[in-house]
């Protein structure tokens, strides 16, 4: 419904981009309980399920995180084609997250620059809202974090707090690493802190798994502004630790694409379509080094079918999407899925 979605854009976008957020996911709520979305989309598209770390994903397509960061959409975007829908970032507690304004976009360069900085309900709401989501049929998510006011050195135990929560609801956990937005939070991708925190959380999963008799993989999400020589001492960590999955990558701190912008130099990370090409770089580098040990989500700029099959092309073999998502509507969902679903398993 392309039409339909121009025109609710051109009104959106009158608003600021956080009261145009809140707005189109109520919209959104609201069409879901009133019967217009699931009148729109009556049925999941047909497409060919693939089993990746033990789950079956409906297809290859996700929502990345922070769009639904409370996951009280879930049934609402999962009726848009999704395969499978990560919410948060979450924390233990519930935090405000930075002042604002905090969230802008770079219309002409189909981008978002985002301070956010983890404005959640907290993991007990995150799992009462996934209790309660009822339609959705794919996989679910949970990407957790730090409290702000949590340092480096007590971090592990705010992920594990969250671990333990969200582990009985949880298709899969993504610990959030990369977040430019929590002050410290990427020091957690320097790799002795890496393995360190990777090991408690693999211990921990190891018992609730035991505990609650199913397996729930554990994915660590990571920035795009890492160097190679980085990179390959991350891989080292993860292939050495067990980590189940990666997702690369979050938004970027660098601004050279969109440099001509008036808002350029506003702080936080940027996404959306300058973000393409470093995003692909950093998982077909990842890939490299992970030689197929460990399946990689690819996540950054897509904004076509084109750009979901680069990542795959890269090395991924899932995609999620957020922030073009945001600029084109639902009929990218749709594009991405279709397109992935060709892919040779
Ligand atoms: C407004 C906004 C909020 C975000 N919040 C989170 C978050 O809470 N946790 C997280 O891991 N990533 C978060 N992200 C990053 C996205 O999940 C994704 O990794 C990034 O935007 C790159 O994908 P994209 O170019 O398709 O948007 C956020 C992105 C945006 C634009």
């Amino acid at each position: 419904m392309p039409d339909a979605y121009a025109i609710a854009r051109a009104l959106l976008f009158r608003f600021d981009a956080e009261t145009a957020h809140h707005l189109s996911m109520a919209g959104l709520r609201l069409a879901e309980k009133s019967g217009l979305l699931p009148l729109l989309f009556p049925e999941p598209e047909c497409l060919a399920p693939i089993e990746v770390m033990g789950l079956r994903f409906p297809n290859r397509l996700g929502l990345a995180a922070g769009l639904d960061k409370e996951g009280n959409t879930i049934d609402a975007l999962g009726r848009l084609g999704f395969g499978f829908i990560e919410i948060g970032t979450i924390t233990p507690r519930p935090q405000a997250g930075n002042p604002k304004p905090r969230l802008f976009r770079l219309i002409e360069h189909e981008a978002i620059i985002n301070r956010m900085g983890f404005n959640n309900a907290g993991i007990h709401a995150g799992v009462a809202a996934v209790r309660s989501s009822r339609t959705f049929q794919g996989v679910i998510g949970f990407n957790i974090g730090k409290n702000k006011d949590t340092p480096n050195e007590n971090a592990a135990d705010d992920y594990l707090i969250c671990l333990r929560e969200a582990y009985p609801v949880a298709n899969y956990i993504a610990v959030n690493l990369s977040s430019p937005n929590t002050p410290g939070l990427r020091d957690l991708q320097g790799e002795d802190a890496c393995a360190r925190l990777l090991e408690i959380l693999k211990k921990e999963q190891q018992q609730l798994a035991a505990t609650h008799g199913k397996q729930v993989p554990l994915l660590f999400k990571v920035a795009p502004d890492l160097d190679p020589p980085h990179i390959a001492g991350l891989a080292r960590v993860f292939r050495e630790g067990g980590l189940d999955g990666l997702i690369a990558t979050n938004t970027t701190l660098d601004r050279q694409a969109v440099s001509n912008h008036p808002r350029a130099q506003e702080a936080g990370g940027l996404s959306g379509k300058p973000l393409e090409a470093r995003s692909n770089e950093v998982i077909r580098a990842f890939a490299s080094e992970l030689g197929g040990s460990i399946p990689i989500i690819g996540v950054g700029g897509v904004g076509s079918a084109e750009d979901a099959l680069r990542k795959i092309d890269a090395g991924a073999t899932l995609v999620q999407i957020y922030s073009r998502f945001i600029f084109q509507g639902p009929a990218l969902v749709r594009a991405c899925a279709r397109a992935l679903d060709g892919v040779a398993p």
